[in-house]
């Protein structure tokens, strides 16, 4: 049987070419993808500029000589590579179930190819069975909590080791279960005006290819 994380994150390398600067994606999908693009780099010469949607994966593309590159040097991206918790229909995502929503929207936001990969099982009619993340600032968020309980999800803080998670940037997730989010842009657009909130895991109008892997070894590209 084949890892589907692993074919659908090592197809996605195979769009990566000479010179381009590039976006690495967060979680156990983008690894592998990483891992693809370090041996490139390695074997082929490639020249990148990457650009990492968190430490762990700046850490992992260290290790395997990727250059990283910060804002400074990196103003447009040519592909991204990511992971994501759901896809639907129209290629809308939920994402964040690792942690790194709000690095890797702003990254998604500058990136002119964007490409998502996932196993099928993440390929949804309709988003909302992944808890929803949201990032929120640690000062007031019982309260930032009590607003978005108001649209009707269940919230959880998310904790990791029993302790509060803290994601890279300093900040809280709130995990909200909508069950089945009839409209992903209105809630989003709901979801930023509450005082507190940094970011949502909700990406809407981004991804230009989605590669799913599926465990017989077929991958699927959709465009
Ligand atoms: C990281 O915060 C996330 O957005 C990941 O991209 C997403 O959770 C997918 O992760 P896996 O590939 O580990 O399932």
């Amino acid at each position: 049987m084949n890892n589907p994380k692993k074919i659908a994150g090592e197809k996605a390398a195979s769009f990566i070419k000479d010179g381009m600067t590039v976006g690495l994606g967060t979680g156990s999908t983008a690894f592998f993808a990483i891992h693809k693009i370090g041996a490139r780099v390695k074997e082929e010469g490639l020249k990148l500029k990457c650009i990492a949607t968190s430490i762990e994966s700046e850490n992992l593309a260290k290790e395997l000589n990727i250059p990283i590159f910060g804002f400074e040097e990196i103003k447009e991206i040519d592909i991204t590579i990511d992971g994501a918790d759901e896809v639907d229909k129209n290629f809308n995502l939920i994402k964040g179930g690792g942690g790194a929503l709000l690095r890797e929207k702003i990254i998604a936001y500058i990136t002119k190819h964007y490409i998502i990969i996932v196993d099928e099982t993440k390929h949804v009619e309709s988003l909302g069975k992944f808890h929803l993340p949201v990032e929120v600032v640690q000062f007031g968020w019982q309260r930032t909590f009590d607003h978005l309980q108001n649209l009707g999800c269940e919230i959880k803080l998310r904790e990791k080791n029993k302790e509060v998670f803290i994601t890279d940037n300093g900040n809280y997730i709130l995990d909200c279960n909508f069950k089945k989010i009839e409209n992903p842009e209105s809630l989003q657009t709901t979801i930023h005006n509450i005082p507190g909130v940094v970011e949502c895991g909700l990406f809407i109008n981004r991804t230009n290819t989605l590669i799913i892997g599926k465990p017989s070894g077929e991958i699927e590209v959709l465009e």
